[in-house]
């Protein structure tokens, strides 16, 4: 039996339901047995539809892809401090979100990494839209900060427009300013949200070939959906961007060669939402503490069980990775795909910001 499944895994063949060897061996050539289509053995076993059933897909280390933007940025923050300028960045943390705090938090240790100059900026989680605003103005007319990052989400009664209008265009670096997202809209943008240009890099430096496939982003969110759309787009894909309201998700989904799943849904995206080979990128981080979904997703992963053992919860994506692994052809993790790039565009960005604010200056 060891040995059919080999051959199956080898032959199957997207479309064709039953693997050439098996179906051979079950049918030979000339044979008139005709299995109604419900019998069809891809309908009864769905993974058995897929070419590469069984396999692993390989992991995008966003890790490793951030230590090698981070050993390149070094070269360019060195030269900046020649110059003069020690790039700067300013984080915005209004209220007690936990998980906004670990995300300035990491920012911030990546600017001490980079030997950058960091603020930090807590207001409390009463503060209102005009404190935002002046802490925003004091930023913006300080020279020595070359970035500005509101952290989001903001607490309910802080109007988030009014404050992203508000950071100059120029210290923008999360791209997220009107005249930015118009830039990027038009291809002569100086820099991109870092979600968005983290999954490109991701893409890029892992020798995913963009132009000409089709990708689908779950997701329409400003910071990640419609961005990172656009860029794909930029780089010549076609792009499905699917949302809430999208029918037939799963199936939709099933026509992309590179799928982004930016949805803040855990463990949403299974196997079913995947084609063979495709290479999914997991943008979604969400905390989960539900026992039953931790042991019936992670029962064979011993690593994860004992986290969620320690810690009561644990971190994950928008996609199930045990299941999407066997279908996929590259997988992007949660932790260590996507945020860590996330920080180091971050930081390119900043680097991006002094360059372009330093020619200003001098
Ligand atoms: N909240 C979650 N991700 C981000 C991000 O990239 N930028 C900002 N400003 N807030 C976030």
């Amino acid at each position: 039996m060891a040995h059919e499944g080999a051959d199956i895994r080898g032959t199957c063949c997207e479309g064709t339901g039953l693997g050439g060897v098996l179906r051979d061996r079950l049918f030979p050539t000339g044979s008139l047995i005709r299995l109604p289509k419900e019998f069809a053995l891809d309908r009864l076993i769905p993974s058995f539809r897929r070419k590469g059933y069984g396999m692993t897909a390989q992991v995008l280390d966003g890790t490793s892809i951030a230590n090698q933007i981070y050993a390149e940025l070094g070269h360019d923050i060195e030269r900046l401090k020649k110059a003069g300028h020690t790039p700067g960045l300013a984080a915005v943390l209004v209220g007690d979100n936990p998980a906004s705090r670990i995300y300035v938090n990491r920012k911030v240790a990546a600017c001490a990494r980079m030997e950058i100059v960091s603020r930090k900026i807590e207001l409390p989680q009463s503060a209102d839209t005009a404190a935002v605003l002046g802490e925003v103005d004091a930023l913006n007319a300080d020279d020595s900060i070359d970035g500005i990052l509101v952290q989001l989400p903001l607490p309910p009664q802080v109007s988030e427009k009014e404050v992203l209008l508000r950071v100059s265009p120029h210290k923008d670096v999360d791209g997220l300013h009107p005249m930015n997202l118009g830039a990027l809209l038009m291809g002569n943008h100086a820099w991109a949200s870092c979600t968005p240009s983290g999954v490109m890099q991701m893409l890029r430096r892992s020798g995913v070939e963009v132009e000409g496939k089709r990708a689908v982003v779950v997701g329409r969110s400003v910071l990640v959906g419609r961005p990172v759309a656009i860029l794909l787009m930029h780089a010549h894909a076609t792009i499905t961007v699917c949302h809430s309201r999208t029918k037939a998700l799963a199936s939709v989904c099933r026509e992309a060669d590179i799928l982004i799943a930016a949805i803040g849904r855990p463990l949403m995206i299974t196997q079913e939402y995947v084609k063979a080979g495709a290479v999914v990128v997991d943008v979604g981080i969400n905390k989960v503490s539900d026992p039953g979904l931790v042991s019936r997703v992670f029962k064979d992963d011993p690593v994860r069980l004992a986290q969620f053992e320690e810690k009561k919860y644990l971190i994950v994506g928008d996609v199930d990775p045990v299941s999407v692994s066997r279908v996929a052809g590259k997988l992007s993790p949660v932790p260590g795909g996507v945020g860590p790039l996330t920080i180091a565009m971050l930081i390119h960005n900043t680097a991006c910001a002094a360059r372009a604010r330093l020619g200003h200056l001098l």
